[in-house]
């Protein structure tokens, strides 16, 4: 059973990668209008796979005997300046993210939770890799500037991410 602290810290958790997913989807949006079908590929896969971060945190709660609750997501951000500064929004979405991460993990540490902190080294792990892609994405797009044709090419490289696969769409 799970303690109604870290019960209610899972839920805020949830909700925080449904924003993300969220997030990513407009970033997508954004990607489409400015006719970047690549990096708007990339985000549409970014998407997917927060969702089923948010999927991993509610199959774990009622896993443990706890109770979902799903509460209001926030409005994203419509528009950005560039590519770039989408991408490095996205990068300091990530590290917000990952200061959530190890905050469960301090408080299932401090309430002798063992289980919630051996579910949560799965999401430590996944934050280092997170920041590392979306930094190195971030750095390149800054790098290219107002370069169309390097622009041009990132944009058919991440064109080539693959749709998640299905444990890493928590399927
Ligand atoms: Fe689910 Fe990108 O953190």
């Amino acid at each position: 059973m799970l303690k109604k602290k870290i019960e209610d810290a899972f839920n805020e958790q949830l909700n925080a990668e449904l924003y993300s997913s969220y997030l990513y989807l407009a970033m997508a949006a954004y990607f489409e209008a400015q006719n970047f079908k690549g990096m708007a590929n990339w985000m549409r896969v970014q998407t997917a796979e927060e969702y089923a971060h948010m999927m991993k945190f509610f199959n774990y709660i009622m896993e443990r005997g706890g109770r979902v609750a799903l509460k209001q997501v926030d409005e994203p951000q419509f528009e950005w300046d560039s590519p770039a500064a989408a991408f490095r929004s996205a990068h300091e979405h990530e590290c917000k993210v990952t200061g959530l991460i190890n905050g469960l993990m301090d408080l299932a540490l401090s309430e002798k939770d063992h289980a919630a902190s051996a579910f949560l080294q799965w999401f430590v792990t996944e934050q280092v890799e997170e920041e590392a892609t979306v930094l190195d994405i971030t750095e390149l797009l800054e790098r290219a500037g107002d370069q169309a044709g390097v622009l041009f090419m990132l944009d058919r490289e991440l064109g080539q991410r693959p749709a998640a696969s299905g444990a890493d769409a928590g399927a």
